[in-house]
């Protein structure tokens, strides 16, 4: 089977659109990881992913008459702009049929390359059902995503190019897995060829459909899939893929989000390429291998599969980062409810650490639950230490650092209404960002009057920008920004502001 494989491999169709990508070295990582680290770059294709490798070759061998009907595939991603692409070349009329959801930029990406999209269902499952509703309706002709011999020789031909690019001894491949098509190419192509070298597939942990088929020993439908990596969101894997997996991979590795968003930083810090979610797996997998096995002064390469993202998910992918290189804890801490007790509390942290985000919200007389980000070093016990730590000083500690719920909406929603009898101001901050400045924010700010409202996140800009609510009693208003002239940082009163009025009053 592997030498059919490498056969159709060598006559692969790729390069009249696809290129030889980069194996570029990672030079950061190799030094962390004390091995010699690559990333096959296929986020510089000219659809800024693999996938017009396999679309290509697979409409290259489609007999005249199928390509006269017109190509159609079910696609919210990559396979759509690589087909589209392909078509375009080839001079064929293409199809896609894309869930409702998809984002408005792939949309616009395929339509672009001269595809006709339609929008039909909500899922995936619908978009597929709706297009070869089309197929035995209009007769076009389906190119599958992963499932198919073709499509699997044309992904195949990134292991040909990585074994001319490194000669040298490689210890092992890692490698995405979605559907399976990328993997099987690969491993088929390496394993007949140099089959001491490992392949190692990497699948998101929510969508991992090759994992549980070696496990099981056939193939599985997973229940439900996690679409964070949407390029690798496959809740089964390909038939044809298997047969080829189920023999010549070596070890599949799952990842979590944080840690896929940790690796999205990794391999921008050595390349300066933003790559998606499921582009940034292989290496997340390449580090995790590495810290399982302690394995040094090997030869790693991952595949870096895409880079097609959307620019606001940056935001979300940056703050989790920190998350997944272990460098946050984010914690629930219940401190008394009175003057002085912010303070009190920055103090036990220390002023070496950095706080990320700081989360306070008046709810009773006795105590107030703050949520609170805290930066901690990701080797040893640095997490655990300043738990213990903050108990020892009788705080009680709840650690949110892998809850998902606190990670995702309970930090943007501390909070809640004002009592009305609280004579609450609202002021909004600038102050110089730094190690030690949050506690510094607090000590100008002093004791005299209770707060009320607090939110702080560290955005890793020049400035932090703090939103305090301040309980002033007889409406001494005059007072208190007295003071707060006098203090260095620039504030603005907010208690106007119907932002305020309308969610916090
Ligand atoms: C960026 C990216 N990485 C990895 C994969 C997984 O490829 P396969 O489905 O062949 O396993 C895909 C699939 O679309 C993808 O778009």
């Amino acid at each position: 089977m592997l030498e059919r494989y490498v056969k159709k491999i060598l006559q692969a169709r790729v390069y009249d659109v696809a290129l030889e990508t980069p194996l570029s070295e990672a030079r950061f990582m190799s030094k962390r990881l004390n091995n010699q680290v690559w990333i096959k770059r296929e986020d510089l294709q000219p659809v800024y992913s693999f996938k017009i490798r396999g679309a290509y070759n697979k409409m290259a061998q489609l007999t005249q008459a199928e390509k006269d009907k017109g190509v159609i595939a079910a696609s919210a991603g990559n396979h759509a702009q690589g087909l589209a692409m392909a078509a375009k070349e080839m001079g064929v009329k293409a199809t896609i049929v894309m869930p409702r959801i998809t984002p408005d930029i792939k949309v616009q990406a395929v339509r672009a390359r001269g595809a006709r999209v339609i929008l039909k269902g909500d899922a995936f499952g619908e978009a597929l059902e709706h297009a070869l509703e089309l197929v035995a309706e209009q007769g076009y002709t389906y190119v599958p995503p992963y499932d198919d011999p073709d499509v699997i020789a044309g992904q195949g031909t990134i292991g040909m190019e990585i074994l001319h690019q490194h000669p040298d001894p490689i210890h092992a491949i890692f490698v995405p897995v979605g559907g399976g098509g990328l993997i099987a190419g690969v491993a088929a192509y390496v394993k007949y060829l140099r089959p001491d070298i490992k392949i190692i597939g990497v699948e998101a942990e929510d969508s991992a459909c090759l994992k549980a088929a070696m496990e099981k020993g056939r193939r599985v439908v997973l229940d439900q899939v996690g679409i964070f990596a949407e390029g690798v969101a496959v809740a089964q894997i390909g038939k044809e893929p298997f047969k080829i997996c189920k023999d010549y991979v070596d070890e599949v590795i799952t990842i979590n989000t944080d840690e896929m968003c940790a690796a999205v930083k990794d391999i921008f810090e050595d390349t300066r390429a933003v790559s998606e979610p499921s582009g940034a797996l292989s290496l997340a997998g390449l580090k995790k291998y590495v810290e399982n096995t302690g394995i040094s002064d090997t030869t790693l390469i991952c595949i870096n599969s895409g880079a097609n993202t959307n620019f606001d998910r940056l935001q979300h992918i940056a703050e989790r980062t920190e998350l997944g290189e272990k460098r946050e804890a984010i914690l629930a801490v219940g401190i008394p409810e009175r003057p002085g007790s912010f303070k009190n509390f920055c103090k036990v942290i220390g002023r070496k650490r950095m706080v990320t985000e700081f989360n306070y919200r008046y709810a009773d007389a006795e105590q107030a639950q703050i949520y609170v980000g805290i930066q901690v070093k990701p080797d040893g016990n640095d997490r655990e230490e300043l738990i213990h730590a903050l108990l020892e000083a009788e705080y009680p500690v709840v650690d949110l650092t892998d809850n998902e719920l606190a990670k995702l909406h309970i930090r943007h929603l501390g909070g809640g209404r004002t009592p009305s009898d609280s004579n609450e101001e609202i002021y909004r901050f600038e102050f110089p960002e730094r190690p030690g400045a949050l506690l510094n924010f607090l000590n100008h700010l002093g004791h005299d009057w209770n707060i009320s409202l607090f939110h702080y996140r560290n955005h890793g800009a020049a400035y932090g920008r703090v939103l305090v609510g301040l309980q002033i009693p007889n409406g001494d208003r005059a007072h208190v920004e007295e003071y707060l002239d006098k203090i260095s940082y620039r504030y603005w009163r907010e208690t106007d502001n119907p932002a305020y009025q309308l969610f916090l009053r």
